[in-house]
C-alpha cells in the first residue's frame, strides 16, 4: 500500500488547529497562513502591505511560538526596527502548524 494513500496522511495534512488573536477565537487548517485567516474573520489584527515590509501587522506570540512557521528574510531585517520584544512576528508572514495565542503590538 502506498503510503500517499494512508487514512493517517490524509488526517495530518487536513488538521485544524485552534488560534486565539486577542479575544477572538478561530479554528485554522495546519499550514494555513495567519493573514489568510483573518481576511476572513473580524480580528484586533490589521495589515497594510502585506508584504513584510510595513509593520502593521506587528503581533506578540503569547503561546505556540514554535508552531509558526521559521522567522522570514523580511522579519529579520524589519522586526529588530520595530521592537525589542523577543516574541514578536509579522502576521503577514507566518503560516499555523499548531495552536498559538497571539495579540496585536503597538
Ligand atoms: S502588513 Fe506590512 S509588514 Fe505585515
Amino acid at each position: 500500500m502506498s503510503e500517499a494513500a494512508s487514512p493517517e496522511r490524509t488526517t495530518e495534512l487536513t488538521a485544524d488547529v485552534a488560534v486565539r488573536i486577542g479575544d477572538v477565537r478561530l479554528t485554522a487548517r495546519q499550514g494555513q497562513r495567519l493573514i489568510e485567516l483573518c481576511d476572513t474573520h473580524i480580528t484586533p489584527l490589521h495589515f497594510c502591505c502585506r508584504a513584510g515590509s510595513c509593520g502593521t501587522c506587528l503581533m506578540r506570540v503569547l503561546e505556540g511560538a514554535d508552531n509558526l512557521s521559521p522567522i522570514t528574510d523580511n522579519e529579520e531585517i524589519l522586526l529588530p526596527e520595530l521592537t525589542e520584544d523577543p516574541d514578536a512576528r509579522l502576521a503577514c508572514q507566518v503560516r499555523i502548524l499548531g495552536p498559538i495565542n497571539v495579540v496585536p503590538l503597538d
